[in-house]
């Protein structure tokens, strides 16, 4: 154990994440895992938020090199479906052809105009620029141009679709605009282990939330990383789920995690409950998952009779065998990080993804993507969620595929992000003072950034 978690351990005796869910019984060994390697406590400076040359250089330096979640495999099920990823001002055209997955640089290869509409998705047969028609069939080779004599200069074999790299791991389809990068799976590190219990293959996007919103996007992010602000932005979460008590695990360059405990009080709680009214008040990100309430028999938890239910219903309704998974695997908010810009929480009990993006060529903006996951029928007849859009200020709460307790508290999260942003903005001092252990995440995830910027050797 590292002198982090010592400390943690100190502050929080017998209720840290680690505690709680050791309690429920033998803890898988990718749970039982902890690393917290000691950092460098410099501040980081606001200037990565707020300067325009620091913005600029992300795409040249970031956007342009990482693997990047673009969509799920089911957004891409037939040949002929298709969906544009866009990053700022980059844009790929994402295809499903016979042979796999393929991705294009969305720009014509006559005058450059857009070949798809940035955000749009659909099934084409082939693909064909709006302006002068010339045509590509699905993999990328061209199909026709129209006065072909007019071009005796363009070799058809050359005149393919430019590619960009894609690939596709647990259901998530990537892309990656450098055509030197690393494989895919070299680029997830210790996620593919990490989520062998947890195959997410079998489940799709049953509802896709994007918002604008008004913070730089790793400010935006950033706000998922720690759960330091929950008991004076989200105090209503105190009772039920765990915040400062939660895990902070950094495993490699591109990946950290955090765990945090569902059906129990935060140690910031002001009143203590029962197992009974924590069970009944309990507040899961995806409701729906959970099905009707029950009755905490005597000597077990509210956790333990949460995880019972969820494996009922999963076995009953799905067909899926969780028997073998433990109470937190089930139940608590799970959450990776892959270096730049996703979150992935893959317990059945809370399964969903987390993008964030900058919001066009806005270093003030981010797009928020949430994309909550739902196990395949067995009858194979599901519909993938439509993206239900909303703007700046309007609020999650407003949509009705929305879980209420997750909309309040990300509306909650909101209100913070447009204060942070215009206080950087107002600093005198121009850098933020991170704290050890809770917003450790953070600092390792700049660390990453400052590598990726060149602003310290790899
Ligand atoms: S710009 Fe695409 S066909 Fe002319
Ligand atoms: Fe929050």
């Amino acid at each position: 154990m590292s002198d982090m978690q010592q400390l943690m351990r100190g502050r929080y005796p017998g209720n840290t994440w680690a505690d709680v869910a050791g309690r429920d019984g033998k803890l898988p060994p990718v749970l039982a895992q902890q690393r917290n390697p000691d950092q460098d406590l410099s501040d980081i400076p606001f200037a990565r938020y707020v300067d325009q040359d620091f913005f600029d250089r992300e795409f040249e330096r970031v956007w342009k090199l990482v693997w990047q979640f673009a969509c799920r495999d089911e957004h891409l099920a037939e040949p002929g479906d298709f969906l544009v990823h866009d990053i700022g001002r980059l844009s790929a055209v994402i295809v499903r052809t016979q042979d796999g997955l393929k991705a294009f640089y969305n720009s014509c290869m006559h005058r450059g105009t857009k070949l798809k509409p940035s955000g749009s998705c659909g099934w084409s047969a082939d693909i064909t620029c709006p302006f002068h028609n010339w045509q590509w069939n699905l993999d990328g080779s061209l199909k026709s141009i129209p006065c072909d004599f007019e071009f005796p200069h363009v070799d058809p074999a050359r005149a393919g679709l430019a590619e960009i790299r894609v690939d596709s791991w647990n259901g998530m389809v990537f892309v990656n605009f450098d055509s030197d990068a690393v494989p895919l799976d070299e680029y997830l590190e210790v996620l593919p282990e990490h989520f062998r219990n947890w195959d997410l293959r079998g489940w799709y996007v049953a509802t896709h939330v994007r918002k604008h919103l008004p913070g730089n996007w790793k400010l935006a992010m950033e706000a998922f990383m720690e759960a330091y602000h929950t008991p004076y932005v989200h105090p209503e979460m105190t009772n039920v789920v765990g915040d400062h008590n939660m895990q902070h695990d950094i495993f490699s360059r591109h990946v950290s995690r955090d765990l945090c405990a569902m059906g129990t009080a935060s140690p910031t709680a002001r009143t203590a409950m029962s197992e009974q009214e924590m069970l009944d008040t309990m507040l899961v990100g995806d409701g729906r998952m959970v099905g009707e309430r029950a009755v905490v028999p005597k000597g077990k938890t509210a956790r333990w009779v949460m995880a019972e239910q969820l494996r009922a219903r999963m076995r009953d309704q799905y067909g899926l065998d969780y028997s073998g998974h433990s109470v937190p695997e089930m139940i608590d908010s799970i959450k990776y990080h892959l270096f730049p810009n996703i979150m992935i929480y893959p317990a059945p009990g809370l399964c969903l993804v987390q993008q964030f993006r900058p919001d066009g060529h806005d270093r003030d903006r981010a797009i928020f993507d949430q994309y909550v996951l739902h196990p395949k029928p067995r009858d194979g007849r599901f519909e993938v969620a439509e993206v239900e859009e909303i703007a700046e200020d309007e609020q999650f709460a407003s949509l009705e595929s929305m879980d209420p307790f997750l909309a309040s508290v990300l509306d909650q999260d909101t209100d913070i992000m447009r204060a942070q942003r215009e206080g950087m903005y107002a600093s005198g001092k121009g850098a933020q003072t991170l704290s050890t252990y809770q917003e450790s995440r953070i600092r390792h995830f700049h660390h990453t950034l400052g590598e990726y910027m060149k602003e310290i050797p790899a």
